[in-house]
């Protein structure tokens, strides 16, 4: 077992732990010039925003709000443009909507966007016709062609990443602040790839549905529903390249703590969770809320260790596990993680990831997912979590506003051959937009109500620890151990 309680935490304390996924810059300096020209920048987003975050987290695991967490599964930079962004934020709220109606729950929105460049890979070279290269590692970190120059590590593409993520930040800002009435009204939006399906006249009845409700509640308020329904829209991105991450953190007037300002809501990869490395104890020390990837090799011991180290003081909405067993092993790998989370009386927010379970590879060697895997994952994780008296309190997708051809199946029936049409991701297959919209009428017609949970419910094995604030009880916090010390030397918050 890890004993972090009391070893103090830096912000440049994770340098001294084993660094999993390592990036290998052949200029040093000029890397350590660039996260000073970044540490300098102002912050992407803001404390207040991301204690909010937390608070709606810890709403989410007692079952009072839904999280959507869904974006793309590397961000390009060509995708910094207005149409992509403005169909993604689409895709986003109407998916949010459909959950809203059917999830009976208000919905956080959390895109993967505005900052998810940097990636984890299973090899960290590549072959082809004899030659052997460092992998694509992410847009900030080096280029997708295949010579030498393109895959080494370039410094310039994180000041790069980070104007880009900027840049995507503001002009999501601006399109939630205002822009986006039409999209709260399905008689606007183009379902007629349903179609096709031979469950159409089920979706479609869904949306009319929503539409009627939607014209009902606004003449009863007189207010258009997307100020009704208007919740902020929060940014997050995998916690991958700690001397990055390291730059966007930062303290803030009359807070304590740290804060990484480059995002909301930073996540630990399947990958890169070990309990004793670095990206755990960079992440432990920070005040935002953290996500960690479950992956089917994760031990039940070590998930203990896991929350113990990340959330001590039992914060609401602090740990969010999103769990990415793939189908056929959710059903022997959940339970005992289930039991074992429980059994640590820590609130934590439970999320299905039913997109990196289910990655395989098509007849033709192409890295490819079957929505009926990612459907059938997803419909075992709520099944589970009912049947175990646990909430499933969010989902996280991987996906994209394009009508690309990534994943198999959905509406559209594509198939192998389709796949050749338009596969655009460099890294893995996303739904595209009519599979991510069925994904969520699915949800919403028959997975979120069949938890049987009314808003309100509390968390099992933690009814002595709620309350109604989200904030835990003084007895509480003094039994689950103390905050990381930190460390009375920091060093510069570069
Ligand atoms: C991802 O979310 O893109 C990813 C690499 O996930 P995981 O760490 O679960 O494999
Ligand atoms: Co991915």
């Amino acid at each position: 077992m890890v004993d972090r309680k009391n070893s103090c935490w830096t912000n440049a304390s994770w340098r001294d732990k084993p660094v999993e996924q390592p990036i290998a810059y052949p200029d040093a300096e000029e890397l350590e010039r660039v996260l000073a020209q970044i540490a300098a920048l102002p912050p992407l987003v803001t404390s207040w925003e991301i204690e909010d975050l937390t608070k709606a987290l810890g709403d989410a695991a007692v079952g009072n709000k839904f999280l959507l967490h869904a974006g793309d599964c590397a961000e390009d930079f060509s995708d910094c443009q207005a149409s992509f962004i403005v169909r993604k934020l689409k895709i986003l709220l109407q998916m949010s909507l459909i959950l809203f109606y059917g999830c009976r729950k208000p919905v956080i929105k959390v895109g993967r966007l505005a900052g998810q460049y940097a990636k984890p890979r299973s090899s960290t070279t590549e072959t082809q016709a004899g030659q052997t290269l460092p992998t694509y590692r992410g847009a900030n970190i080096n280029r997708p062609g295949f010579s030498a120059e393109e895959r080494r590590a370039d410094p310039k593409l994180l000041l790069k990443g980070h104007e880009y993520a900027a840049m995507t930040l503001n002009f999501t800002r601006a399109l939630v602040a205002g822009g986006f009435a039409d999209l709260h009204h399905p008689e606007y939006w183009n379902l007629e790839f349903f179609q096709q399906s031979p469950q159409t006249r089920d979706y479609l009845k869904t949306t009319e549905k929503l539409s009627d409700a939607i014209q009902f509640m606004e003449s009863l308020t007189g207010t258009r529903i997307n100020e009704l329904t208007r919740v902020d829209f929060y940014t997050s991105h995998e916690a991958l390249h700690l001397a990055y991450e390291q730059a966007t953190t930062r303290q803030v007037p009359r807070r304590r703590g740290w804060y990484n300002l480059g995002t909301h809501f930073p996540w630990i990869g399947d990958r890169t969770r070990l309990p004793a490395g670095a990206h755990v104890e960079y992440c432990r020390g920070i005040a935002n809320p953290i996500g960690v990837k479950v992956g089917p090799t994760m031990t039940a011991t070590e998930l203990v260790e896991l929350i113990e180290i990340l959330n001590p003081r039992d914060i609401a909405g602090r740990l969010t596990l999103i769990h990415r067993l793939g189908t056929e092993h959710i059903g022997t790998h959940l339970p005992p993680l289930i039991e074992a989370a429980r059994a640590t009386q820590k609130r934590v927010l439970w999320c299905c990831d039913p997109m990196h379970g289910n990655t395989r590879l098509s007849g033709s060697g192409v890295k490819t997912r079957r929505f009926d895997d990612i459907v059938s994952e997803l419909g075992q994780a709520f099944a589970i979590h009912e049947r175990m008296g646990s909430i499933l309190g969010g989902v996280h997708l991987e996906l994209t506003g394009e009508d690309v051809t990534e994943c198999l199946g959905g509406a559209q029936e594509l198939d192998e051959a389709d796949l050749a049409r338009a596969y655009t991701t460099h890294v893995d297959p996303r739904l595209n937009y009519q599979q991510a919209l069925e994904i969520a009428l699915l949800i919403s017609r028959d997975m979120c109500r069949a938890t049987g949970r009314q808003p309100g419910a509390s968390h099992p094995g933690h009814d002595r620890l709620d309350h109604p604030d989200g904030e835990t009880e003084i007895g509480g916090r003094c039994d689950s151990g103390a905050e990381p010390p930190e460390c009375t030397a920091t060093k510069r918050s570069l």
